[in-house]
């Protein structure tokens, strides 16, 4: 009997994630691929999938997947670093059996193919990002065909180098631009929620199907949409989103409308017109200080809010916010006696905000 040759292992993919969601993109990429984390960084996950499909492409708590031709985490900040760099990328990488896996996803282009390169900089090291970008395509000289072009913009292909401190992880890129920005998005407002941030909370409401899930303060509906998006296939799903500005309640229905269809209002989130106990899932988030004309309303805000969100969830009841405010937050749940099941803390342009995860006792 012929011997089957053992197929060749996968090389490992990564994701680009916003900083403090790691752990959450983690559980997702467990539960939607049987994938298994290998290493985590600030806002990157280096992980393995039992084979390749396109459902990598339909995470949803992460920014960007790649699949991984290096990584190290032992830069010297020094000039150093740029000829391993140009070696790692030239002899540590099968490009061949990249480019495979990436035609296996994706079709192959008709035409002339198009590659692009993408170096991604933080901390102060001594040397450009320019020249971090000169030793990968110095790495790469020879290891695509030579008819390929380069091209600034939709390029079928795409090499990224990303380099944080002392790490860097490089490889070629899965996703578009449609995994951070999705095709709903048709309206934006200044304070929208990015919708992997939106998909984080909604992965940690645990929503089941047949039930109620309401956003008191849609805005611009992200959250609204997500689950929508998230649990298409679930049956009976009550999916409710409202806001106190009419201009609001116009993006969500905007950005709902290739979506299933969800019960949008414009309301007052503190006098909400939902009956008593009639929530399952509340998940929110309610402008942050900096949003307010007068920050010292954050404190009246979520202390008459609260009340008000606990008098129409279920016993049981789950609701997830994401607030910057936590300490004014943390008292007005305490205070309803919610109990405290989880929290994430991350950053939210720029300033500190924190995902609390609450349940209403039974
Ligand atoms: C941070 S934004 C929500 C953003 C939204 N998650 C998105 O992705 O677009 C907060 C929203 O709460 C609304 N809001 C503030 N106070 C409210 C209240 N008392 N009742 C209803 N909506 C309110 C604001 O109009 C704003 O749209």
């Amino acid at each position: 009997m012929a011997r089957q040759r053992p197929a060749p292992e996968l090389p490992p993919c990564y994701a680009i994630v916003q900083p403090g969601l790691e752990e959450i993109a983690g559980e997702e990429i467990a539960q939607r691929l049987g994938g298994e984390v290998k290493k985590t960084m600030r806002g990157l996950l280096v992980f393995r999938v039992p084979e390749l499909t396109p459902e990598l492409l339909e995470l949803r708590t992460t920014e960007d997947v790649f699949l991984l031709g290096w990584g190290t985490d032992q830069l010297t900040y020094r000039a150093e670093d740029l000829e391993r760099i140009r070696r790692w990328t030239s002899h540590e990488v099968r490009w061949d059996q990249l480019l495979r896996l990436h035609h296996g996803i994706h079709p192959k282009p008709k035409g002339k193919p198009t590659y692009h390169l993408v170096t991604q900089m933080t901390g102060k090291h001594g040397y450009l990002r320019r020249d971090a970008r000169k030793a990968l395509a110095q790495g790469l000289a020879g290891k695509f065909p030579e008819s390929w072009r380069p091209a600034e913009e939709n390029a079928a292909i795409e090499v990224w180098l990303t380099i944080d401190g002392p790490s860097a992880v490089c490889g070629l890129r899965l996703s578009d631009r449609t995994m951070r920005h999705r095709t709903y998005k048709a309206e934006h407002l200044p304070a929208s929620l990015r919708p992997t941030v939106a998909a984080a909370l909604v992965h940690l409401a645990d929503i089941r199907s047949g039930q109620v899930v309401v956003d008191p303060m849609c805005g611009a509906g992200t959250i609204v949409a997500e689950v929508l998006d998230a649990h298409r296939a679930e049956r009976g799903l009550t999916v409710l989103g409202g806001d106190r500005e009419r201009a609001a309640v116009r993006a969500a229905s905007a950005n709902l409308r290739r979506l299933s269809p969800a019960l949008l209002a414009c309301w007052e989130a503190t006098r909400l017109p939902l009956a008593d106990l009639s929530i399952d899932r509340l998940v929110s988030n309610p402008p942050f200080g900096k949003q307010l004309s007068n920050p010292e309303e954050i404190g009246p805000l979520y202390r008459c809010m609260i009340p008000e969100y606990d008098r129409v969830l279920k016993r049981g009841g789950i609701a997830v916010l994401l607030v910057s405010e936590a300490a004014v937050l943390k008292e007005a749940a305490r205070a309803a006696g919610w109990k405290l099941l989880r929290q994430v803390p991350m950053q939210v342009l720029g300033q500190r905000a924190l995902i609390s995860v609450w349940r209403k006792p039974f």
